[in-house]
């Protein structure tokens, strides 16, 4: 390749042979004429050299132009549509006839080959990527504009990229640089496998390419920002309609104002719940829109705006039929795209079913729990692990366990006494069955009561757990107890006074007839004497002989026998004794007194039981009324009482400090003047005490007592006063009879006797 001619002289041919001339006439012509003929020849040559590299250059810049306009005009570039690399390195490689022209594009700090084109093979590649960060040199010397390269191989600026030169068998370069806003964004790059010089048209033609690629990358970029910006509105758009669809959907009313309060809209549940079309609202003020609103609320708006946040209060709004109805709001903040405050949202819920929903609960829940108070019933719920949760005032009563101290407490704390049912609970919370439990005993106070249990499974708010609710049936089951003993009694009774009757008249024949023994044996009355006589002896043999038999001790035991027999068939007769006749208004304390003395008197009580030794006392309520009986069968059963309880305090051992004692008590009990005899004594089990006003019933040994003593003053209270009488007894402990007997005060006739 011929360097390029330096620039030509620029003296005319004129100039020169004028100067020819000029020197002719001084010196030989010859030798200057050939001199300047040379020189002639050497300016034409010159000359032509000029022309041919004019011509030259006029082809290079001509193919460079057509090159140019090829690109200008190529519809990638009209279009702006996209960057067409392999359309421009190969107009670049025709243009500057190099055999390689190529496009690379920096990406993320490499520069990558979007196309190289070949001129020999007419081939295009793409895809090297050349680190920027390890050929410093190169890019340094790109940053002041265009590189041309004479050897790849020893120039400076090409260190570090001598291995690519030489894959690529490269000797001369022309790279320019394309800049966009002053960032080196491409670069331009011929390549040429032999030596080559670079015009400077050429070098322009690349720079002209380099601006045009950085016009088309500019392109390509706004085309790109344009697409994002027209999908970022596509999406912005969506999600408008989405925000939309939201809140239409939303059964929740939704309002939405700006800063200056003027509502921006609402949605389909506002326009349904209040009437107001989102149109209507649009642009104005809740004040403007609704004349009457309190100030309060844009007030309580402004504060929000001012504070940011969010608040939730109760209000009142008008719905589409005029109603007052209320409302909590929860009105919110939102911003803009810079997080200014942009507005407020509000949302509102009516309140007003639930508000009354909530009164009418908490109407039903006093209702339920004045309901579960008055009952008479201990009731307890507990939850699966069984902890209480409902503790009713009748158990406060009767636990003194107050409400709040019960509640989430374990059962078996606040009520040992239901240890026994907490399997039973247990189950019925398994198997949804309620269980009963009849008449459970318990002591309390050293007394026994009566419980009824039941225990029913309940579900509440879809806890499980079950109620128990316990019945005090002392009185019940001792009102059975007393049924079930007045109907045994009244048969036993009944066969009792028969079997009497029948033995009576038997009886009275024997004890009749053994008098009349004695008297006919015993006595020497004409009568007798006149039969001895007519015998063939005398009355004195009889009498000797009954004396020496001891028939007369005989006749004598037969009739105490008799006498003993009688005095029981007279007790047994007294069973069927009926009531009502002459009783009379009594003091029934007087009467125990008396009977107190009358027992301290009596010899065997005295000798035998040491009566005066047991210690008496007294509770006899004041101002008792009178009851209707009679004194002497009263006194009877009294007297039976103290008696039974002298002979069983006998049998117990009492500790020093302690010693047999009576407490007698009278005191009104509803419709009854209620006597209560208790002593300290022994007591007795279940099995005695339920039979002990059994007729005949005793623990005594054999001929030591009859066991009619109760079953006569059973029968005297039951039915000669129409009264009642029960026996508690702790074994061990005590035993007291309760005797209940009617108030004169409440029997007519006796009212009218008395008055
Ligand atoms: N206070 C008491 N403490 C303990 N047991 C008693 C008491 N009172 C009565 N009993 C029991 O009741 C039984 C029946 O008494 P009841 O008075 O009917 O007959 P009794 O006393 O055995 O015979 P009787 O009265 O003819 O002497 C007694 O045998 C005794 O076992
Ligand atoms: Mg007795």
């Amino acid at each position: 390749m011929s360097k390029p001619a330096e620039p030509s002289d620029t003296t005319s041919l004129k100039d020169k042979i004028v100067g020819l001339s000029e020197s002719s006439g001084r010196k030989s012509y010859y030798p200057l004429l050939q001199q300047k003929i040379r020189q002639l020849q050497e300016e034409v040559a010159e000359r032509e050299r000029a022309e041919k590299n004019l011509r030259e250059t006029l082809t290079r810049i001509a193919r460079q132009q057509t090159a140019m306009a090829e690109i200008a005009t190529h519809p990638s570039v009209l279009d702006a549509s996209f960057l067409d690399a392999s359309m421009i390195t190969e107009k670049m490689v025709r243009a500057l006839q190099t055999d390689q022209a190529s496009l690379w594009l920096i990406r993320e700090n490499a520069l990558c080959c979007v196309d190289k084109f070949f001129s020999q093979t007419g081939k295009h590649v793409a895809g090297q990527c050349l680190d920027v960060a390890a050929m410093p040199e190169y890019v340094a010397a790109l940053v002041h504009g265009p590189i041309t390269v004479a050897d790849a191989l020893t120039d400076p600026r090409m260190l570090n990229l001598e291995g690519y030169c030489r894959t690529h068998a490269i000797t001369a370069l022309l790279d320019v640089p394309v800049h966009i806003y002053g960032q080196l964004e491409a670069v331009v790059s011929f390549e040429h496998t032999s030596p080559r010089a670079w015009w400077p048209d050429e070098v322009t033609f690349a720079s002209r390419i380099a601006d045009q690629v950085a016009l088309m990358l500019a392109n390509d970029r706004r085309r790109q920002a344009e697409e994002e910006l027209n999908e970022a509105h596509a999406l912005l758009q969506q999600n408008l309609y989405f925000t939309e669809a939201l809140l239409d959907a939303m059964p929740i009313p939704v309002f939405y104002k700006d800063t200056k309060l003027r509502f921006l809209g609402c949605n389909r549940a506002f326009t349904e719940i209040t009437g107001n079309l989102s149109s209507d609202l649009k642009g104005k003020t809740s004040t403007e829109f609704w004349p009457q609103i309190p100030q309060v609320y844009e007030e309580s708006d402004r504060q929000l705006l001012a504070e940011g946040g969010q608040k939730i209060f109760e209000a009142k709004f008008k719905n589409k039929d005029g109603k007052i109805r209320d409302a909590i709001v929860a009105k919110r903040i939102f911003h803009d795209g810079k997080k200014n405050h942009a507005g407020i949202i509000a949302s509102f819920q009516d309140i007003t079913d639930l508000k009354q929903s909530l009164l009418d609960i908490e109407h039903l829940r006093n209702l339920l729990s004045n309901i579960i108070n008055s009952m008479p019933s201990v009731l307890i719920g507990v939850d699966q692990d069984e902890h209480i949760t409902h503790w009713n005032l009748h158990a406060a009563q009767v636990t003194g366990v107050a409400r709040q101290e019960a509640l989430g407490k374990p059962l078996s704390a606040v009520a040992p006494w239901l240890e026994q049912e907490r399997s039973k609970i247990r189950h019925s919370m398994r198997s949804k069955q309620p269980f009963f439990d009849p008449k459970l005993s318990r002591t309390i106070d050293n007394e026994t009561v009566f419980e009824d249990v039941t225990i029913y499974p309940l579900v509440t708010n879809g806890v499980e757990g079950v109620v128990i609710r316990v019945d005090d049936v002392t009185e019940k089951v001792r009102m059975e107890e007393m049924l079930a003993q007045s109907e045994k009694m009244l048969s036993l009774g009944g066969l009792a006074a028969g079997m009497a009757h029948e033995i009576n008249n038997p009886l009275a024949s024997i004890m009749g007839n053994v008098q009349v023994i004695k008297t006919r044996l015993h006595k020497p009355l004409p009568q007798n004497i006149q039969a001895a006589q007519t015998a063939g002896t005398t009355f004195e043999h009889v009498q000797r002989y009954m004396e020496l038999r001891g028939v007369l001790q005989m006749l004598d035991t037969v009739h105490e026998s008799g006498a003993q027999a009688a005095q029981i068939v007279s007790n047994m007769l007294s069973f069927s004794r009926k009531s009502g006749a002459q009783r009379e208004a009594l003091d029934i304390i007087e009467l125990l007194e008396k009977t107190v003395e009358l027992a301290s008197t009596d010899y065997e009580l005295k000798k035998k039981y040491n009566f005066r030794d047991i210690v008496i006392s007294r509770e006899f309520a004041p101002g008792l009324p009178q009851v209707l009986g009679r004194a002497g069968t009263l006194q009877q059963v009294f007297l039976n009482l103290l008696r039974n309880g002298a002979e069983a305090m006998r049998e117990k051992k009492y500790a020093p400090e302690d010693g047999p004692s009576f407490i007698l008590r009278a005191y009104q009990y509803d419709r009854w003047v209620r006597v209560e005899v208790e002593d300290n004594g022994p007591g007795m089990n279940e099995a005695i005490r339920k039979r002990v006003l059994e007729p005949f019933f005793t623990t005594k040994a054999p001929g030591k007592g009859t066991g009619l003593g109760l079953s006569v003053s059973y029968f005297i209270i039951v039915e000669e006063h129409q009264g009642r009488i029960n026996v508690l007894s702790l074994p061990g402990e005590w035993t007291c009879f309760v005797l209940d007997l009617p108030r004169a005060d409440l029997d007519e006739h006796a009212v009218a006797r008395n008055s």
